[in-house]
Parts: structure tokens; sequence; C-alpha cells
């Protein structure tokens, strides 16, 4: 589904999760798009429209490694690949089997199949780009993965915020809690800097005005907090890690169960906590 986001900006949410990615018209000829996804044909769409605003320079722009987010536009010269540094540690082969793996669940086959990219620019703790005609900044916001990102327009028109601030999806952290919760309490702050008060997220509906913003936003906060109150407090308890993952079973998000088809995200959003709490007691 195609969707004008803003004058700059056009959005493609994929049948594939709700994926959501964007192509932007920037200065000069310049162009950029973020996390192109996920079906073949849609990925031809989202080629195409960048071809249509670009005439030279072209970034590609991932909000993180995770195969979903690096399919990327296949053999289309002249666009530079860039991500934050910390993508250079990924298991590469494990996240293209991983895209094999969803792939083949779905009797979907790729020409040629998916590769994860090679990177021409890495960023450490964020990277502007309105120098080269993009009004656009990157900011490293760990936690989700190591190596996350937010996308912010300078300009106040949108954020990206990769897999954060999600209406379908609960904080999945895989890397650290700490660091999701620093990155999290960040975004109101980046988001006011800038005038921004629409919020993109990976998958999902965008979060239009502040008042959604913030009630994700909060809702997300309320998720990390009683969990780590509760792994926090079973691990005082001496508890393994098993009995943590059976003791928080039917926890809840947003004041309802989490789904059958998510509840391994939130096991493992149980391990990752266990293993930040647990070496502490
Ligand atoms: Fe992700
Ligand atoms: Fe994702």
């Amino acid at each position: 589904m195609k969707t004008e986001l803003s004058t700059t900006t056009t959005l493609f949410t994929s049948h594939f999760m709700m994926q959501n990615s964007l192509v932007v018209r920037g200065r000069g000829g310049a162009a950029a798009c973020v996390d192109p996804a996920y079906f073949p044909d849609e990925i031809d769409a989202i080629r195409s429209a960048l071809k249509d605003v670009s005439q030279g320079y072209c970034l590609l722009l991932f909000t993180h490694g995770d195969f979903d987010h690096v399919l990327g536009l296949g053999p289309a010269p002249g666009f530079r690949a860039v991500i934050q540094e910390e993508a250079l540690k990924a298991d590469k082969g494990a996240v293209e089997a991983q895209c094999r793996e969803y792939d083949e669940a779905l009797y979907l086959s790729r020409e040629p199949p998916f590769c994860f990219p090679a990177f021409d620019r890495t960023f450490g703790a964020s990277l502007n780009l309105e120098k080269e005609g993009l009004p656009l900044t990157l900011v490293h916001a760990p936690g989700h993965t190591a190596d996350s990102a937010l996308v912010l327009n300078t300009e106040g028109e949108w954020c990206h915020a990769g897999d954060m601030l999600s209406d379908l999806e609960f904080p999945i952290v895989r890397h650290s809690f700490a660091a999701y919760r620093s990155s999290l309490g960040r975004i109101p702050g980046l988001l006011q800097e800038h005038g921004i008060i629409r919020v993109v997220p990976g998958h999902g509906r965008v979060a239009e005005g502040w008042g959604e913003i913030m009630r994700r936003w909060d809702r997300d906060f309320d998720y990390i907090d009683r969990l780590e109150t509760e792994v926090r407090r079973l691990a005082r308890a001496r508890e393994t890690l098993e009995a943590c993952i059976e003791g928080t079973r039917c926890f809840l998000f947003g004041g309802r169960p989490i789904p059958p088809f998510q509840r391994e995200f939130h096991e493992g959003n149980v391990r990752t906590l266990f293993a930040e709490v647990a070496r502490k007691y």
C-alpha cells in the first residue's frame, strides 16, 4: 500500500507484517530509501518510486540489521547502503537463514536470493545528512538490537522508529533492557527537538499526533517496568529462568494478553532480562 506521507516522502506498507518503508526526495537530486521491504513486487514498486525521485545521489538507510529490514533493493546500482556500525558484528549467515526460513514457509522465492548487504557507510552515535541534500538525521537507539537507529526528518515531517513504538508489537528487546529503556526515554526529546509529531513504526500504523505517540510510549514503558519488576523479584528469590518464563506467561500488554503468535518474543524478552538481572543476585 502506497501513501503520500508528506510533500517529500512516500510511505509503502507491505502486506508482510505491515512493514513500513519510506522513499524520500531530497534537494539537488538526492534521495533516500528507508528499510525497503518485503515481497519482490513491493520492492520493485519501491525501487521504481526511488528512481522517479532520485537524480544521482541515493542512500539506502537501514534502521537495523534484522532480515526484514535489510532486504535492500536487489541489483539496483547507484545507491550507497548506510547502517549503524554495530551491524558489522551481525551473524550474517544467521540473518540470511532466518530470511530463507520465512520465505520457504510462504513458498516465496527471491531472485537473486537474499544476501546480507555490504554496507558502504556506517555511523556511531548519529549521522546528519543535511549537507548531502537530505533533511535527515540518524540516531543510534540500541535496545531492540545493538545496531537499532531512528531516522528523523529534520524539517519536522516524521520519524521512522525502526522496531519501536508499534501499535501492533510490544517492545521486543533482544539486545538490552537497560539500553532499550534509555533509547525509549530519549525519543520524546528528540521528536521535540525537530518538531516531529508523526512516527512511522517498522511495523503497523503511523502514530499521528503527540497524543498517540505518547500513548504508545507510556504503554511500552509500562510493559518494560512491570516485566522488569517481576523478573527482578523472581531472580532475587533465586528462581530459575524457566520459572521466570512460567511466572510471566499470563503477562498483559496494553491491558490485553499477549497473543499466541507473539509469545516467543515475550519469552525472548524474559531471557534477555534474566541474563541482565540474575547476575546481580
Ligand atoms: Fe527488528
Ligand atoms: Fe522488524
